[in-house]
């Protein structure tokens, strides 16, 4: 019995002298946005456990609520606010009594409103001040002093934190400082930009937290059960850290770290620009990593707000840009696919409540921070928001997917194939070789070209000399780097261009051979 004392102790020792000072949770502060109705935003802190807590919100002189809770044995304090409408600014106050000792902390300059978390790798990473036409961008910052924001620093563990173990940048109001404090620091642009768009359409306060490490792969922010549900773990993976380059590769690390802290904070949705690390490590299984880690971490923070945060939260996502314009394999097109859990778009059956932003026409190969690092984000940002407005504002009739195949015809006399898309298109551009098809699968499929000859409405016609009779497969913009900027051939009539897909004939009700 003597050795589990004998390290208790220093935890303890720690535990109360951070408790028997009266405070917030550390991400919580001055130029917050707590999230507003229809949800309760929670607040916690620590303080000295048996003492009484009273949370007051009050704007100005005008009292808005009251809120009573205990301290916990384990230093914790936590209320649940009852829904506030969007606005502020409030002041919301802690007060602790214990026996005859009174004390208080402070939030000031408090807005309720939308909570949007932003994580992933460098490109969410990247800052306003590396994107095009940031200058104006960073002029513009204080045009939107009701978009807060907030950035949690770079911080691994090998165990779930309930705080964060350090801080970017607490609650601020944006300035031009701020938002480009320096390349991959503080703030990103893409999590800016999206949230300045939600503001200019809804016109009540967003919070932004800005989460992310570059060059991390997918398993860093899978906790343990979301790696279990795709067959990894912890253990078997801890190895994959071969990598020097970027941010931690260790399974879990940045959940425990930059995530997990989050749970216990009331969120409107989440919004996640990530795959370019598993373009390396298990790239087949990011059709289950992924969904995996959008249902744990669902699970996680509905659990951990008590049910304040949706279960079915929106989750938005980049589909990957280019990086190389020749490439010596198909992973990039792999881990495109992998991120619709092979479906091609979004939401779909394994993937609910989520959004995607298509991103195959903003390649860059002048960025100055290497061509896989893009600079227009604002394009990128924009089709999330369109996302955003549609499956989490409930925009029913907004078109925010670009163009995907109903179904394909096969003419095998003519050697023409004819696909038929879910809405009009625009045909922007002829190619010979964005459309491939499949004429013989020996031992796997060799895919061969085929030129697209016109359009029409929905469909567009491919001229297939290779293979009229035998066609088994077709797919589209299946490269690292499909097109030129804002040039695929593909788009809808909102400027939205078409994923890629791949589709099989054999079994295949959409196939239709005359
Ligand atoms: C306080 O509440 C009153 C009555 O609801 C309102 O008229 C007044 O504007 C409020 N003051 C502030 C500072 O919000
Ligand atoms: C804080 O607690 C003290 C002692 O219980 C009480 O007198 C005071 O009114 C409280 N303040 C607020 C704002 O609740
Ligand atoms: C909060 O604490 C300060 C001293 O730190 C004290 O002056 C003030 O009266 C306290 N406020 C309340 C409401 O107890
Ligand atoms: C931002 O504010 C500046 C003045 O500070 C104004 O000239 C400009 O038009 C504003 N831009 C937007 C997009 O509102
Ligand atoms: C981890 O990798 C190193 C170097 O590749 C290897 O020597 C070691 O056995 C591996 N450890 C485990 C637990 O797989
Ligand atoms: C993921 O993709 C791989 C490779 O295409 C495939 O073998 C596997 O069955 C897929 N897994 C899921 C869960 O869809
Ligand atoms: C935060 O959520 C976790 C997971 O649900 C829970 O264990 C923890 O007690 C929560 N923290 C507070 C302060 O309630």
């Amino acid at each position: 019995m003597a050795s589990p004392r004998l390290f208790l102790a220093p935890v303890l020792l720690f535990a109360w002298s951070a408790g028997t000072q009266l405070r917030f949770a550390n991400y919580y502060g001055d130029h917050m946005v707590l999230q507003k109705e229809p949800s309760c935003a929670i607040v916690w802190g620590y303080g000295t456990p048996g003492a009484d807590i009273t949370v007051t919100v009050s704007q100005e002189q005008n009292f808005t609520m009251k809120e009573i809770a205990e301290v916990r044995a384990d230093f914790k304090w936590k209320v649940i606010l009852s829904p506030m409408a969007s606005g502020g600014p409030y002041k919301i106050e802690a007060n602790q009594s214990y026996k005859q000792e009174v004390s208080n902390v402070t939030l000031n300059d408090v807005y309720f409103g939308d909570v949007w978390l932003c994580s992933g790798q460098s490109n969410m990473e990247m800052t306003v001040s590396q994107i095009f036409n940031a200058r104006q961008e960073l002029a513009e910052a204080k045009n939107y002093s009701l978009v807060r924001v907030f950035s949690a620093a770079l911080v691994e563990s090998d165990a779930e934190l309930e705080e964060l173990g350090a801080i970017d940048l607490p609650w601020s109001v944006p300035t031009a400082g701020n938002l480009g404090h320096g390349d991959f620091r503080y703030f990103s642009a893409v999590c800016w930009l999206f949230g300045r768009h939600l503001y200019s359409e809804l016109q009540h306060p967003i919070g932004l937290i800005d989460s992310t490490w570059g060059g991390t792969p997918i398993e860093a922010w899978s906790s343990n059960r979301a790696l279990h549900a795709c067959g990894l773990s912890v253990d078997t993976k801890r190895n994959l850290s071969l990598d020097p380059i970027g941010g931690p590769k260790s399974p879990s690390v940045l959940w425990n770290a930059m995530i997990h802290p989050f749970v216990n904070l009331t969120l409107k949705g989440v919004i996640w620009y990530q795959g370019e690390a598993n373009t390396i490590m298990n790239t087949d299984l990011y059709n289950c990593t992924f969904p995996a880690l959008i249902e744990d971490w669902r699970k996680a923070f509905h659990e951990g707000s008590q049910r304040q945060t949706q279960l079915y939260f929106p989750f938005g996502f980049v589909q990957l840009c280019t990086d190389r314009r020749v490439a010596p394999d198909d992973n990039f097109p792999r881990i495109r696919w992998h991120q619709t859990a092979d479906f091609g778009y979004a939401p779909n059956k394994k993937m609910p409540n989520t959004f995607m932003a298509v991103t195959i026409d903003l390649g860059d190969d002048h960025s100055p921070y290497g061509s896989i690092h893009p600079r227009d984000k604002q394009t990128v940002a924009y089709r999330l928001f369109l996302g955003a407005l549609a499956v989490a504002y409930d925009k029913k009739r907004l078109v925010f997917q670009g163009p995907y195949p109903q179904t394909v015809q096969v003419d095998a006399h003519l050697g023409l194939l004819k696909v038929t898309y879910n809405e009009p298109i625009e045909l922007r551009q002829l190619s010979e070789e964005i459309f491939e098809v499949c004429c013989s699968e020996q031992p796997v499929c060799k895919w061969t070209p085929v030129s697209i000859k016109a359009s029409l409405y929905f469909s567009v016609f491919l001229l297939n000399i290779a293979c009229p009779r035998t066609v088994l497969g077709l797919r589209y913009a299946w490269m690292e780097w499909p097109c030129e900027y804002m040039l695929c051939p593909l788009y809808n009539l909102q400027n939205l261009p078409a994923p890629p897909f791949i589709t099989f004939a054999k079994n295949n009700p959409a196939w239709i051979v005359w």
